[in-house]
């Protein structure tokens, strides 16, 4: 359904080389090219749906499952946050409980308590997870150093901690990023302590052994400022060939989407995303949030509208992006303000969960695609 009759609708203000938009996905009717979000609810009129108001009714039948990182604590203590996990999204991501700090804070020693009470309350309210992370270079536990271990140690140490986390969630994780963060913004590849100790293969090897503890779940690559084409989402598409011509089980392409609008926005994300598509790879948009200088106004509300909507169109529009997620909903609990200096209000709801305008954003644009 979602790229039949709205894709010049969704397309509008995404560029696209060498085509337009519509013609990217022949067949589909343009009637609604000049229709305004504000006609959402009469084309949702016409094809009847049990709609709660929610982002989760807005996504469904589109083919795209909306999500959310999920902070534990707040799931634990905060009742309205809770019920708006549970209401608002298809799929839920661990902000922090899957990383390798929080889950062998001890050599050898594995604390899952956090990250399955995230599973135990996926399953309760028909929700997928997205596991987050296996091989990084950042929330790596204190021990785990260069200091402390031979790189063949560090080999085995990577092994063991993705057969075992992999393995302790197998069939309860819809989709892994396997790896995050592996390039610099020049498309190099970064320099982390894998890299120095294993080479360029700990990548290759991170899918095979994720895919040998858990052959059903997808397998992401997964990084930032990679929306739109550039030379990291270039570096990307190469090893995606590279590791696929090598049998490598790869199976998506995770692009965080932590926007800032005082930068601009991505311009080029759709022809990013179709030329993944094309390759067959699911996509996803993974950790969204569009952050801003505070204080707020009703211009850079606006940016951040479109901030968000822009990367949504960008998944609706092509044929394997499976999901769209938001980095916390909430600004109550944003990383944000605490990671960016003067920077805050990125979610699509303020602290009190009230809905902004890029929330209702987000719901018009899901309910034109379904
Ligand atoms: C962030 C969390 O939101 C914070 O709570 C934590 O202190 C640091 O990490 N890219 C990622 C995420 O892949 O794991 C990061 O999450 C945000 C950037």
């Amino acid at each position: 359904m979602r790229f039949g009759r709205i894709a010049a609708f969704l397309a509008v203000g995404l560029a696209v080389a060498g085509s337009t938009p519509a013609s990217a996905h022949p067949g589909s009717a343009s009637p609604l090219a000049g229709a305004q979000p504000g006609s959402a609810s009469s084309l949702a009129g016409a094809h009847p749906r049990s709609d709660d108001g929610s982002l989760r009714a807005a996504a469904r039948g589109t083919g795209v499952r909306v999500g959310t990182a999920v902070d534990m604590a707040a799931l634990a203590a905060d009742d309205p946050y809770r019920a708006a996990v549970a209401r608002e999204f298809d799929t839920v991501t661990p902000e922090n409980v899957m990383k390798w700090e929080v889950v062998e804070p001890q050599p050898g020693v594995y604390d899952w308590t956090a990250a399955d009470q995230l599973v135990a309350f996926a399953r309760e309210n028909h929700q997928l997870v997205r596991g987050h992370t296996l091989v990084w270079h950042s929330q790596n536990p204190s021990w785990l150093t260069e200091a402390n271990y031979t790189p063949a140690q560090l080999r085995a140490l990577l092994r063991k901690h993705i057969l075992d986390e992999v393995g302790h969630f197998k069939g309860k994780v819809w989709a892994w990023d396997v790896a995050n963060e592996v390039f610099n913004e020049d498309g190099t590849p970064r320099d982390t302590i894998w890299l120095r100790a294993l080479g360029p293969n700990y990548i290759a090897d991170a899918f095979r052994w994720a895919h040998q503890a858990d052959p059903k779940a997808l397998l992401f690559l997964n990084d930032y400022n990679n929306e739109g084409v550039n030379a990291k989402s270039d570096a990307y598409f190469a090893l995606v060939k590279q590791l696929r011509a090598a049998g490598v089980p790869v199976h998506g392409y995770g692009m965080q989407g932590h926007l800032a609008i005082q930068y601009g926005l991505p311009d080029t994300v759709l022809t990013n995303v179709q030329r993944f598509d094309k390759l067959g790879l699911r996509t996803a948009f993974t950790e969204v949030d569009v952050r801003m200088l505070l204080p707020a106004d009703a211009a850079k509300v606006q940016a951040q509208t479109e901030g968000f909507n822009l990367l949504l169109r960008a998944c609706l529009l092509v044929r394997h992006c499976v999901s769209y997620t938001v980095w916390g909903f909430t600004d109550k609990y944003s990383w944000v303000p605490g990671v960016f200096d003067g920077q805050g209000s990125a979610t699509p709801m303020d602290e009190n969960l009230q809905p902004k305008p890029a929330y209702e954003g987000l719901r018009e644009t899901f309910l034109l695609a379904g």
